[in-house]
């Protein structure tokens, strides 16, 4: 069969292919240790779940309009006014299928054959390759575990040309758990403002902050800048529902038109009741989400204290999400080669780093219980010891 190029020009997504090895082993009976994995270990809140069968027994099971439940839009404008002070109305959302969809329809209904998208790497392995898909040239920025991992404003800079059409900008972010303070991204945001480029911002896991850390949209702090931001989220972090497929994005009207169109020739809407799901996250209590970030914290304070210990590895302390990101170089490992002897050898699971453009590092994700991090730990140190 000849196949579209499109598809040789993406490789498959090497966190799928992990996850997936680490799944049959544990299904074989053997003793694996996972730090792959990009959800939340805890089951969706109840309330939610009651929330959707609700709307399954009062027959909110038939289509719905492609860019989502009117209500649901409104919550989601309601949620960006009150905890992002983004001032949009429910034309400027549509609700997509889980973060992953929002931006790869985002990138189809803005970028045109040649336009560059700036992304600091490290960066979530998906937004190169969909630029890509959508013929658009990704121009990758490298940033140094020095400077946490973050784009500097003078990077930026340098790295805008004529032909830059969109910045990419993840806080807090997967892979590193960085995080931009408020005076960072007013710095970014000039020179987006100055030289007219638009920012496409990934806040799902805002909600997923430590010591203090604080969250702000990089569109919140004029008209300039607004009017350039499109925001990209989605409730599989916050609320622990993956597997739901519920995201969005919020934008200028013109563009949301255009993504509707594309998501009605293609997904249509996204699971109706699913949909009724999602505003009970927004709209009923938050408890669940502080008791997740609880058990967030200490794991982290544990495996970021843990990793320090070990000889030859090292690791900033993440201000947001639930990854760490570890720098294996001086065992002289390259990433793909430590994570497939490190699963082989010890039965542990962990993203190389070289599937988010950083070879000299490894994504471990403690979305794990306490005590499979400790025995994961103890596997890493003796590893390491026996490189
Ligand atoms: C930075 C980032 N953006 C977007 C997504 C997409 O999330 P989903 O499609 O599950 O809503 C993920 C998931 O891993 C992510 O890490």
């Amino acid at each position: 069969m000849r196949l579209a190029t499109r598809t040789e020009q993406v490789p498959a997504s090497i966190t799928l292919a992990i996850s997936a090895t680490a799944k049959a082993m544990k299904a074989e009976g053997l003793d694996v240790c996972s730090f792959s994995a990009g959800e939340p270990d805890f089951d969706t809140p109840d309330s939610i779940k009651a929330a959707a069968k609700k709307a399954l027994d009062e027959g909110k099971t038939r289509y719905g309009p492609a860019a989502g439940e009117p209500e649901l839009r409104q919550a989601i404008a309601t949620k960006l006014q009150k905890d992002n002070n983004l001032d949009y109305e429910v034309e400027n959302i549509i609700v997509t299928n889980g973060g992953k969809h929002s931006l790869f329809n985002l990138m189809m209904a803005l970028i045109e054959p040649g336009d560059e998208v700036i992304i600091p790497s490290p960066y979530w392995l998906s937004y190169p390759e969909m630029v890509k898909l959508a013929a658009g040239t990704p121009i990758l920025v490298s940033t140094t575990a020095e400077n946490k991992y973050k784009i500097t404003p003078e990077q930026l800079k340098e790295a805008i040309t004529p032909k830059t059409k969109l910045f990419v900008l993840n806080s807090p972010s997967n892979p590193t758990g960085s995080v931009y303070s408020p005076d960072e991204l007013q710095q970014l945001a000039a020179i987006l403002v100055e030289r007219d480029i638009l920012v496409v911002s990934d806040e799902i896991y805002e909600k997923i902050l430590y010591d203090g850390a604080v969250h702000q949209s990089i569109g919140s702090f004029n008209e300039e800048i607004f009017a350039r931001t499109i925001v990209s989220s989605g409730f599989a972090k916050s609320y622990s529902m993956t597997g739901w497929r519920v995201g969005y994005i919020a934008g200028p009207v013109e563009l949301i038109e255009a993504m509707s169109k594309i998501q009605g020739h293609s997904t249509s809407n996204v699971c109706t009741f699913a949909q009724f799901g999602a505003i009970e996250a927004l709209e009923g209590s938050q408890e669940a989400v502080e008791t997740m970030l609880k058990a967030f914290t200490k794991r982290r304070r544990f495996i970021v204290d843990r990793i320090n210990q070990i000889p030859r590895l090292s690791c900033p302390t993440p201000e947001g999400a639930f990854y760490v990101f570890v720098d294996i170089s001086e065992t002289g490992m390259a990433s793909l080669e430590f994570c497939e002897t490190f699963l082989d050898q010890e039965k542990v699971a962990a993203i190389p780093g070289v599937a988010f453009g950083e070879d000299r590092c490894i994504r471990l994700s403690y979305a794990t219980d306490l005590a499979s991090i400790e025995k994961g730990m103890n596997r890493l140190e003796k590893f390491v010891n026996s490189i």
